[in-house]
């Protein structure tokens, strides 16, 4: 209990600070959002959104899952995407995956862990689409970075997919998916320049030389 108490006192700083440091700031976020962007990213505690990427509240519209999956049958990213494009109409959509993924390492693990494997099952669907390339990394670690980038490329991808994006792009609305990873061992964000505006662009991706992936350091 003296833990929650904690994250409450530490609450109340925070909102003290905020104020003493911008008077207007509660004010000024208590009728409406504008976050230009919406992030997809993995639950993993070491990832927090808003602070890696320097944003304030109000400023990213934010939806995450174990392994940064978006499956189209999925209601509630689905429901998130759709409230970003139609109501809040952010102009980017960034899938920003992380190295050293659990969830992506769990998913190539034979052993079980349970009902996180029906979810993970994606993840895997990745990894068998891109076996072969896989198999011709030799190094295990290497495999499993290149593993994680795999799955940003397959998740734009289907990002492209959802009825809204797409719907979005056929009207002609300015709005990019992008795919980004994250070090969790240096705070540093890669743009792995995997870019759709379109329904084209999102469905080339698949053709990109992913060699250029490999090409990073262990
Ligand atoms: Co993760």
């Amino acid at each position: 209990m003296k833990s929650l108490e904690n994250l409450l006192r530490k609450n109340r700083e925070w909102a003290a600070r905020q104020k003493r440091d911008c008077p207007d700031y509660f004010k000024k976020l208590q009728y409406h959002q504008r976050p230009e962007y919406l992030w997809i990213g993995c639950s993993d505690s070491r990832v927090p959104a808003n602070d890696i990427c320097g944003l304030e509240a109000g400023e990213l519209f934010v939806h995450r899952n174990v392994a940064n999956v978006v499956v189209p049958s999925d209601l509630n990213c689905v429901s998130v995407i759709h409230y970003a494009v139609e109501e809040l109409h952010v102009k980017h959509i960034i899938v920003c995956g992380h190295y050293g993924c659990g969830g992506v390492h769990a998913a190539c693990d034979e052993a079980s862990k349970g009902l996180v494997d029906n979810w993970l099952m994606h993840v895997r669907e990745v990894q068998e689409a891109h076996q072969k390339e896989l198999d011709a990394i030799v190094s295990d670690a290497a495999r499993f970075r290149f593993l994680c980038e795999l799955n940003v490329l397959e998740q734009v991808k289907n990002v492209g997919r959802t009825t809204v994006v797409r719907n979005a792009w056929k009207e002609g609305r300015d709005l990019t998916v992008h795919g980004w990873i994250y070090g969790v061992e240096d705070g540093l964000i890669h743009d792995l320049h995997l870019k759709a505006s379109s329904t084209e662009q999102a469905v080339t991706i698949s053709t990109l030389d992913k060699a250029r992936f490999r090409s990073r350091p262990d």
